[in-house]
């Protein structure tokens, strides 16, 4: 792989090494450990490199399966594995029907709605099961869905969602849900690429206090598929009020339907689950990556689904008797795998909540966990910052007791990790801080929560069967304990992997695979370590500690955006010529984008075109989106061949006075003049 200009004068920022004050240990309670589902230390050595990959065994065996496989993984297509060859299986009653004897009258999915004063929906398995069946027979007969087909779900944090992507999969129907925060356009580019003729959505729902129109986004996603060449032809309304249509804009005859009165001809239909094969793909979700154009992750359904059933019974700790919450969106992968796949595969309650956490108030989440009884808690550090800020004492006037709470997507600084341990926990519960990432299904790093010790601001070592290891730039092993940093990546394959990425395999091969691959024409799979793209370390005990991305991923608030996108975004304001735009700390949010923008000669920098640019970000990409600062400058840093150095933008942003080398610019100069210009923009 070509080093880029800047990389030959000093380390990658993957290999800087890390001084971290070391942690001390928190021990997981006795009352924990006396119920946990992973208990028993050997099974570590079960799934260690020398039972790759049979141990895997264990995980699919916690699924029905129509049919047995024969080769727990296929490896003679490198880097696209198959996992559990020959088996047959269906989602939908893995999740569902194969509870039904047993549960039938317990809660599947306890919905939350933000307004305060809305009762709480409470539906069981039964209930699941109808509705999964009846739109699944919608889909179906109304609008066509077969097997292989795909079908693009925008919608909200309400019941109806995880009822959707159920049906697809009880068809065999791959889904792909978007973030409902994303806009119509964002949806549109998702739609297009895996050409997806189907649209579910709902007309409105409760964000902070207001009811949003979210179907407008639904007629600017399909006048926006249309111009990229996809013909959306039914888009399905669900309503958020049953019997009510809450959305200012028209039905287009022959194109919008009101899902809640089509469902009138389904009533009580059933569907047979599709049987598929383990390797049938069972969703698509799109994540950004280090070009502009967001990649349609494949996940199968047998590896997949026994992967999350395996790592939410041992390491989310989930027994049928649990109620869970996830406070995620199920519009990112947490939300998949955790929210919908991995409890509702063991059997368990999850609870589905509509709206922001600090609405009306922080204690909003505590309130819940007490009238739910919700005894494992899983969010983002970005949730849990917000809500010590606006609560810091909140959570001592509410009865909940946590027997497990989980975080995920972000480093967490140690400082809120023990916030989160003593205040929102009570010094009850046990805490696990997961690594993985969208390609990856599930959990990579955390710790087992009855057996390892827990340490603030370090995810743990590879969980059952997964072999991380940390290279330099040149493919050498960094040793635990050394206090240096690399590339973080996984020896060996494993279920819960991507199979790939929808219409681009070799984007798949490029970016995961490449950089350290030790044969290209070697079918062995030792020769195919996975690079995660963060760079890590591992401490002396074998604790990796996370620390970020090192491509041009950014992860805001947890949510991940490619800088490309948003410099795309920004480029369509005509006046704009460049964009950079680079990760700057923040206090909340973890980290925020900064858009640094050069202008076309003639035009002059003024507040009315920074909110242009600002809410031309939101309206292309979303408003998560927006960035924290716009900076009007002269001219970018760049070095001679005219690569934007956004690793000096990067620095000025996160105030560091010294920005590191400028001597390979063409045009050192201008690092004063940008800072003066960011410096007065504080101001
Ligand atoms: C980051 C979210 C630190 C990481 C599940 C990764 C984390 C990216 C952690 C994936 C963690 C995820 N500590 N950083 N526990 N978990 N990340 O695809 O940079 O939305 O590459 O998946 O989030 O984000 P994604």
């Amino acid at each position: 792989m070509a080093l880029e200009p800047e990389r030959e004068i000093e380390p990658t920022e993957a290999e800087i090494a890390v001084h971290w004050k070391e942690e001390e240990y928190y021990q997981p309670p006795a009352s924990f450990i006396a119920q946990a589902n992973l208990t028993d230390p050997s099974m570590y050595e079960r799934f260690s490199l020398e039972n790759f990959p049979e141990c895997f065994k264990a995980y699919a065996d916690l699924l029905d399966w129509y049919k047995y496989w024969h080769t727990t993984l296929d490896t003679s297509h490198p880097p696209f594995w198959r996992w559990f060859v020959g088996g047959q299986l269906n989602a939908s009653h893995n999740c569902v029907d194969r509870h039904l004897p047993r549960y039938r009258n317990k809660t599947a999915i306890h919905f939350v709605p933000e307004p305060e004063d809305e009762p709480i929906h409470h539906m069981t398995y039964q209930e699941l099961w109808m509705r999964v069946n009846e739109f699944a027979a919608l889909l179906r007969d109304f609008a066509g869905v077969q097997k292989g087909d795909r079908v693009t779900i925008h919608m909200p944090m309400v019941a109806e969602l995880p009822v959707a992507m159920l049906a697809c999969a009880r068809l065999g129907a791959i889904h792909s849900v978007v973030f409902g925060g994303f806009s119509g356009k964002a949806c549109a580019e998702r739609a297009a690429d895996c050409g997806s003729k189907v649209l579910v959505t709902m007309d409105a729902y409760w964000r902070s206090g207001t009811l949003l129109d979210h179907k407008e986004k639904a007629d600017i996603a399909v006048e926006e598929a249309r111009k990229l060449g996809l013909q959306i032809e039914k888009v399905l309304i669900w309503q958020r009020y049953p019997g009510r249509y809450s959305s200012r804009t028209p039905l287009v005859e022959g194109r919008d339907f009101i899902v809640n009165d089509l469902l009138r001809e389904y009533r009580h239909r059933t569907v047979e689950p599709v049987r598929v094969h383990a390797e049938d793909p069972l969703f698509l979700m799109y994540t950004s990556g280090s070009t502009g154009k967001p990649k349609g992750v494949q996940h199968s359904t047998g590896g997949y689904l026994a992967y999350v059933a395996g790592t939410a019974k041992y390491y989310q700790d989930i027994h049928p008797e649990d109620v869970y919450w996830c406070m995620a969106d199920i519009g990112w992968i947490t939300g998949h795998s955790y929210i919908v796949y991995g409890p509702l595969a063991l059997g368990a309650s999850t609870v589905v909540y509509e709206g922001t956490p600090t609405h009306p108030d922080a204690g909003r989440p505590w309130r819940i966990a007490e009238e739910l009884g919700v005894n494992i808690f899983h969010t983002s550090p970005t949730a849990i910052r917000a809500l010590r800020k606006a609560g810091p004492d909140e959570p001592k006037k509410y009865n909940h007791h946590f027997k497990h709470m989980t975080t995920v997507g972000e480093p967490i600084e140690p400082d809120v990790w023990r916030w989160y341990y003593q205040v929102v926990g009570k010094g009850e519960a046990v805490i696990v801080d997961t690594w993985w990432q969208t390609e990856t299904g599930g959990f990579l790093c955390t710790t087992a929560p009855a057996l390892h010790p827990m340490k603030p601001g370090s995810a743990g070592p590879g969980v059952l069967g997964i072999h991380p290891v940390i290279y330099d730039e040149d493919g050498h092993e960094i040793p635990a304990g050394s206090g240096r940093a690399g590339y973080l990546c996984i020896r060996n394959p494993w279920p819960g992997q991507m199979q790939t990425i929808w219409g681009d395999p070799d984007r798949y091969v490029r970016t995961y695979f490449a950089k350290f691959c030790k044969d290209p024409n070697s079918r062995d799979w030792r020769d195919w370590p996975y690079m995660a793209g963060d760079g890590a370390v591992q401490a002396a005990d074998g604790y990796i500690r996370i620390l970020g991305r090192i491509d041009d991923v950014i992860n805001v608030a947890g949510h991940r955006l490619g800088t490309k996108e948003i410099e795309n975004a920004a480029l369509q304001v005509q006046e704009v010529a460049e964009a950079a735009v680079v990760a700057a700390r923040d206090e909340i949010k973890g980290i925020m984008p900064e858009l640094y923008v050069v202008l076309h000669p003639g035009h002059q920098p003024s507040e009315e075109l920074k909110r242009r640019i600002i809410d031309t970000i939101a309206r292309e990409i979303s408003p998560i989106a927006k960035p924290r600062n716009v900076y009007v400058v002269p001219d970018m840093p760049k070095t001679r061949s005219g690569k934007i150095m956004r690793r000096i933008l990067a620095a000025i942003s996160n105030g560091r006075e010294d920005v590191g080398d400028v001597t390979t610019l063409s045009n050192p100069e201008v690092v004063q003049a940008i800072k003066e210009i960011v410096k007065s923009g504080r101001a």
